[in-house]
Parts: structure tokens; sequence; C-alpha cells
């Protein structure tokens, strides 16, 4: 199932051991230039890149597609993870995975029954991506993703509506990482949305690892300072 080999420590604690990552959203990036973004973002020290999909449905923004996916993944060395803010996550799996995603995430809204999730999951499978992530908005209970957690390798806790970058961190979502951490959930968690050194600690010492940050990271005077900064912080708060 393409599984962190480390998981979370035992059941009943925030204790993760699942490495921190620094994800840049290239939401926040000079599109004109995004192949040299890639580049620089690699060079300051990126584990993996975030790469955000809006359909102009989900969400009342538009962005991307799987030409343009495929284009960052030419252009990287490191793992996409692809953040799909679409009504119909599983009629674009296949193109997607084509294009190059190694995380694909789709949203619990575009998909609320169990059945109905467990069914993307097993597009997402078909289609061969290494990592299945389930996205919460921050006004939809956790609950509604607990029925799949045995099948899914990241949950997405978003931390400000989606659709733009630049928005500020929403603190009441923090209860949910602590929710799925406190069950043994053993998978990736990731935060995205508002995350900045401020905000970003809260995450680490809530339990998440996969931590997004566009304009923290992309209007930061030197990029490779702030996703150090970033970093630390993050480790600083779990130990
Ligand atoms: C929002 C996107 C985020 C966005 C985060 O809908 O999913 O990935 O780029 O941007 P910041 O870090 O600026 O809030
Ligand atoms: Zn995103």
């Amino acid at each position: 199932m393409g599984r962190e080999p480390s998981a979370a420590s035992a059941a009943g604690t925030n204790t993760v051991t699942n490495p921190v990552r620094i994800l840049p959203s290239l939401l926040s990036c000079d599109f004109a230039r995004i192949a040299d973004e890639v580049h620089r973002a690699e060079k300051s020290g990126a584990d993996w890149h975030h790469v955000d999909v809006m359909d102009g449905h989900f969400v009342p923004n538009l962005t991307i597609g799987p030409p343009v996916v495929a284009r960052i993944h030419a252009a990287a060395t490191r793992a996409l993870d692809v953040h799909l803010m679409i009504t119909d996550p599983d009629q674009f799996a296949e193109p997607f995975a084509r294009a190059g995603a190694h995380v694909l995430t789709f949203h619990a809204e575009a998909r609320p029954s169990t059945a109905s999730q467990r069914a993307t999951i097993a597009r997402f499978r078909d289609v061969g991506v290494e990592k299945v992530g389930v996205a919460v908005n921050p006004d939809t209970p956790i609950e509604r993703v607990a029925d799949v957690l045995d099948a899914v390798d990241l949950v997405l806790v978003m931390s400000v509506f989606p659709g733009f970058g630049g928005q500020s961190f929403m603190p009441e979502v923090l209860p949910k990482v602590e929710w799925l951490r406190a069950r043994g959930y053993p998978g990736l968690v990731e935060m995205d949305g508002g995350l900045n050194p401020e905000t970003l600690p809260r995450c680490a010492a809530a339990g998440a690892d996969t931590l997004v940050a566009g304009s923290a990271i992309f209007g930061a005077p030197d990029m490779r300072v702030r996703i150090a900064e970033l970093r630390a912080a993050a480790e600083a708060a779990r130990a």
C-alpha cells in the first residue's frame, strides 16, 4: 500500500516517528517560471512539492491539469503531492497518476459516504499511485473518514477553506490531528493552509508530519532559510 515503514507509536499518544516533511505549495510560485521554481524549492530543501488542482466547481478557483503536472514532474527530482480540490476525483485519477503524482489526495466532501470513499481509494490504487490521501475541510468532522483510515496512507487536515493561498490558519482544526494520533493512526498526517513559522510548530506538536506552506515559503526573502526555520520549528515542537 505504499505505507511508510515507520509508524506512529502506541495508540493514545501524539508521538509519531514519520519524518517531518516540508512541502512548498507551488500555488504561490511564479507560474511563468515553474521549472525554475521547482528547482529553487529543491535547492532550498523542499522534501516534496505540493501541487494544488482546482476545478472551479469544488472550489471557486481554477488551477492546473495533468499536462502541467507532467511538466512539473519532468522538472522535479522530489515527489509530487497532488491535492485534488475537484468534484470528480475518480474521473481524473488516471491522468494525474500518469502525470507523475506520488501522493494523490481527494476530498471527503466530494465523496461523503464510506462506500464512495472506498471506491475512490480503490480507483486510485488501480491506477498505481504510490500513496492515497483523503482530505477534510475545516467544517467537516474528522469522523467522516474514520472508516477508511485503514485504507489510506495520508490524511490531509485543511487549516483553511481550500481555494486560495495566503489565508489565515484556523487553529480550531488542530483537535482533528490529535484525534487521529490518539486513535493510533500511523500514516502521514498533512496540514495545509496558513502554515508559517508561528503556526506550523502547533501542527507538528499536534501530530502532523507533512507540512505544506505556500506564501510562507515562496514569499520568504530567503527560501532556504525559511524552510530550515520551518523544519527546525517542527522538530523542536514534537521533541
Ligand atoms: C489552498 C491550497 C493550499 C495553499 C496554501 O486551497 O490547498 O495548498 O497553496 O497556501 P498558504 O500556505 O499560503 O496558506
Ligand atoms: Zn493544497
